[in-house]
C-alpha cells in the first residue's frame, strides 16, 4: 500500500480548493492547508494589498516560499492559489511531495462564481465582458499544466461534499493499487 503523502489541491480561481480543503481532511482524518492564508499571515497583508502595494512579482516570490515550506512535515491537504503550478519549481516540488488533485471547471461557472468577488487582484477594475475574456485566456493558458495533475475531478455545479466523495473513491483505488 502506498504511504499518505501532501494533497495538493489545484485549479482555477473559484474551483472550490479553499471550500473542499478542510472538508477533504475531515474526511481523511489529515490537517490542511491554504496557501493564500498562509502568505498573508507571513506577510501580514491580504492577497490584494499584496499585489498593490508590491505587484504580482513580489507575490509569486511569496508563493513559491510559501510552497516550499507547506511542502514540509507531515502529510496534509493543501489548496493551492490558481497561478502557482505555472511556477515549474512549485509543480516540481508539488510533484515530489504529494499528489496532485485538479479540480475541473468551466470558465462561465468559474465567472459564475467570483465575477463579483473583490479579493481576486488579476480580475479587478474590469467589467463583466473583460473579466470573461481573462478568465478564458488564463485558462487556456494554464489548463495544459492542471492537466498534468494525478487525478483530475470534474467540479462543474457539483456538491464540495460529492466532490471530496470522489476525491476520496480515488485517492483510496490509487493507494490499493487500482487505477485513477
Ligand atoms: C491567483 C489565484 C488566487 C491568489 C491570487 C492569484 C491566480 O488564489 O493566489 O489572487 O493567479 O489565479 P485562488 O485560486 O485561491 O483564488
Amino acid at each position: 500500500m502506498e504511504e499518505l503523502k501532501n494533497l495538493y489541491l489545484i485549479g482555477f480561481m473559484g474551483a472550490g480548493k479553499s471550500t473542499v480543503a478542510p472538508k477533504l481532511a475531515e474526511r481523511l482524518d489529515m490537517g490542511w492547508i491554504d496557501v493564500d492564508d498562509r502568505i498573508e499571515s507571513d506577510a501580514g497583508f491580504s492577497i490584494p494589498e499584496i499585489f498593490d502595494y508590491y505587484g504580482e512579482e513580489k507575490f509569486r516570490g511569496l508563493e513559491r516560499e510559501a510552497i516550499r515550506n507547506v511542502s514540509k512535515g507531515e502529510a496534509r491537504v493543501v489548496a493551492v492559489g490558481g497561478g502557482a503550478p505555472m511556477d515549474d519549481k512549485n509543480w516540481e516540488r508539488m510533484k515530489e511531495t504529494g499528489l496532485i488533485i485538479y479540480l475541473e471547471t468551466g470558465p462561465q461557472e468559474i465567472f459564475n462564481r467570483i465575477g463579483t468577488d473583490k479579493s481576486r487582484p488579476l480580475l479587478a477594475g474590469l467589467d463583466n465582458g473583460e473579466k470573461m475574456e481573462k478568465i478564458r485566456e488564463l485558462l487556456r493558458r494554464r489548463h495544459p499544466r492542471y492537466s498534468e495533475a494525478d487525478l483530475h475531478v470534474k467540479c462543474n455545479g457539483t456538491d464540495p461534499q460529492k466532490i471530496v466523495e470522489d476525491i476520496a473513491d480515488k485517492i483510496t483505488e490509487r493507494m490499493t493499487g487500482g487505477k485513477d
